[in-house]
Parts: structure tokens; sequence; C-alpha cells
């Protein structure tokens, strides 16, 4: 069973071990990169594991999503989703879906976020596929606001385009 949820500072070194792999799987999908990040100390670990959501199968780590916020005055109505991973053998069963979900729940209840940046790889077809029918509006940079959920949801297309 999927049950998506946050993990405690203390269990950094699942944390570590998934932010790595996908790093290390998937170079082309994220703006960071293997070699930069492997030499993180613990400190900054617990600091991202404390930011970020995942999906636990019984209890282990095996997907994750992470949002922050600006933190300027003139940007603090802005969620940016980063670093979304699903472990290679448990895609295409909903769960980059389901935490995607979960996050914009989570905004939903936050009264100041007004907005949501996630920025895709184009030719990565499953991650503009899982980006899209949330938040966002395809072309370049359009924007189009969900009144019910509200939050405007901005997407970048793009081959250099990196979440
Ligand atoms: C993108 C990623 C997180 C999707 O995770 P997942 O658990 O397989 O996604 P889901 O099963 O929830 O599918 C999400 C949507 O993408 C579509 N999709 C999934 N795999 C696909 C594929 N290989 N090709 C095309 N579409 C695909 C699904 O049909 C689904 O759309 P729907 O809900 O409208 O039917 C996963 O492929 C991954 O980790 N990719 C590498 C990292 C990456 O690209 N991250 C950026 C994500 S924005």
């Amino acid at each position: 069973m999927i049950e998506i949820a946050s993990l405690p500072p203390e269990r950094w070194k699942e944390s570590r071990d998934l932010r790595l792999a996908s790093l290390r799987l998937e170079p082309a999908a994220f703006g960071s990169s293997y070699e930069e990040e492997v030499s993180f100390d613990e400190t900054e670990w617990k600091r991202r594991t404390s930011n970020a959501l995942f999906a636990l199968e019984d209890g282990k780590p095996v997907g994750t999503i992470t949002c922050i916020f600006g933190n300027h005055l003139k940007t603090r109505h802005v969620a940016h989703i980063h670093g979304v991973f699903v472990d290679p053998s448990r895609r295409g069963r909903g769960i980059g879906r389901k935490m995607l979900e979960t996050v914009l729940d989570q905004l939903k209840n936050k009264g100041d976020i007004v907005k949501v940046q996630l920025t895709v790889n184009s030719k990565r077809l499953a991650a503009v596929n899982l980006s899209e029918p949330g938040i966002c509006h395809s072309g370049t940079a359009e924007e189009r606001v969900e009144s019910r959920r509200r939050i405007s949801g901005r997407i970048a297309h793009g081959e250099n385009a990196l979440i």
C-alpha cells in the first residue's frame, strides 16, 4: 500500500539515498546533479528531508516530491515544486499523481499561496503528462487561475527546461 507522508529528519539517510538515486538514474530530469549533492552533510539532508514528502510503500520511500516557497515579500505567494521522482520499478501506478495531488491539496489550505510553479523537460512525456492536468496550461509560461484551488499554475515547456 502506498501512503504519502513526510519523514522525520532522523530518516535522512533514506531520503538522501532516494534523491541521489534520482540524480544518478535521471540526470536529464533535474537541474541539480549527483556530483553536486553527494557531498552534502547530514544537516543539509535533514533540512531537505523536512521539506519533502514521500511515497511510502510498506513504510519504505519509493517516491519523493518537494515544495518550497518564495521567501521575499514579492514571491512568498509562489510555491515551487521540485525533485519529483518515483522509483522506476513503481512507475505507471499513479504514485506520481498521488504525490502531486497531495501537495496541491496542502497548498489549497495555505491561504497565502496563489501560484504554483513546476518546470519540466518537455521531452519527458511522463513528466509533462503528470504535471499538466494538475496545475498547468501547456505552452510557454502561460498561466491560468483555478479558483477552486485558489492556485494559479505556470509551467515552462522547453527542451532545456528542467524541473
Ligand atoms: C514523472 C514521474 C514522477 C511519474 O511518476 P509515476 O508514478 O510513473 O506517474 P503516474 O503513474 O502517477 O502517472 C502520471 C501521469 O503520467 C502519465 N505517464 C506515466 N508514465 C508515462 C510514460 N512513460 N509515458 C507517458 N505518460 C506517462 C500517466 O498516464 C499519468 O497521467 P494520467 O494521470 O493523466 O493518466 C516518473 O516517471 C519519474 O520519476 N520520472 C523521472 C523523474 C522526472 O522526470 N521527474 C519530473 C517529474 S515533473
